[in-house]
């Protein structure tokens, strides 16, 4: 399982999947990393790991890429061999051709219980809606906002101590189990997309 990684930012979620390989916990290879962010820890981590990287400039627009730098991705992840695309902290909605390249193989965390809670600071929204329970969700990409078929979810509960800070803290560790949990089903062949559902085999 080739998986090439798209990340705006920390690159947290991409560690946790890095350490998850290399204890022999997943069956996979990170072959590419794509940041939209010049700057972003993420390149500087896959420095650091020995994995390919690679910054393509997102262009003129805010939430999306412009359609001749995503043909630029997605000859970059098809140079590489990637054939499952892991968005980790990615902050921008896929288009078309991203869909018609790599359908039904291009997967995301988002740090809520969706249908919850979608689009940016999920953490926060939890907060400012009073939610006692959120969690985090992998999920399969589609052409809208964090509402392809769900994968897997965690609940963490929210304390009423915390701060938007304290909560993605630990909202982000329970990310870090659940995305190479996902992962590894996936590389088990134990996934089966049936509409919306999403059913999880015990054996391929
Ligand atoms: C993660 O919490 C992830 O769920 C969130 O960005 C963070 C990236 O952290 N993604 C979204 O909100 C996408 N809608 P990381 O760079 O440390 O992995």
């Amino acid at each position: 399982m080739k998986i090439g990684i798209l990340g705006s930012g920390r690159g947290t979620n991409f560690e946790a999947l890095f350490e998850a390989i290399q204890k022999g916990e997943l069956q996979a290879q990170i072959v590419l990393v794509i940041s939209d962010v010049e700057k972003a820890p993420i390149l500087e981590k896959a420095r650091i790991h020995k994995i390919p990287y690679l910054y393509l400039p997102p262009g003129k627009f805010k939430t999306y890429l412009e359609p001749s730098i995503e043909a630029d991705y997605i000859h970059a992840l098809q140079n590489h061999g990637v054939e499952w695309v892991v968005l980790a902290g990615y902050m921008r909605v896929l288009k078309g051709d991203f869909f018609r390249a790599y359908k039904g193989k291009i997967l995301n965390i988002h740090p809520s219980l969706l249908p919850a809670f979608r689009g940016l600071d999920a953490w926060r929204q939890a907060l400012e809606a009073g939610a006692k329970i959120t969690g985090c969700t992998v999920h399969f990409v589609d052409e809208g906002l964090d509402t392809g078929p769900i994968v897997l979810q965690e609940a963490v509960k929210v304390l009423d101590e915390d701060t938007p800070e304290t909560l993605h803290a630990r909202l982000q560790k329970a990310e870090h189990r659940l995305y190479p949990e996902a992962l590894k089903l996936i590389a088990e062949g134990r996934i089966l997309v049936k509409g919306r559902r999403v059913v999880i085999k015990n054996s391929p």
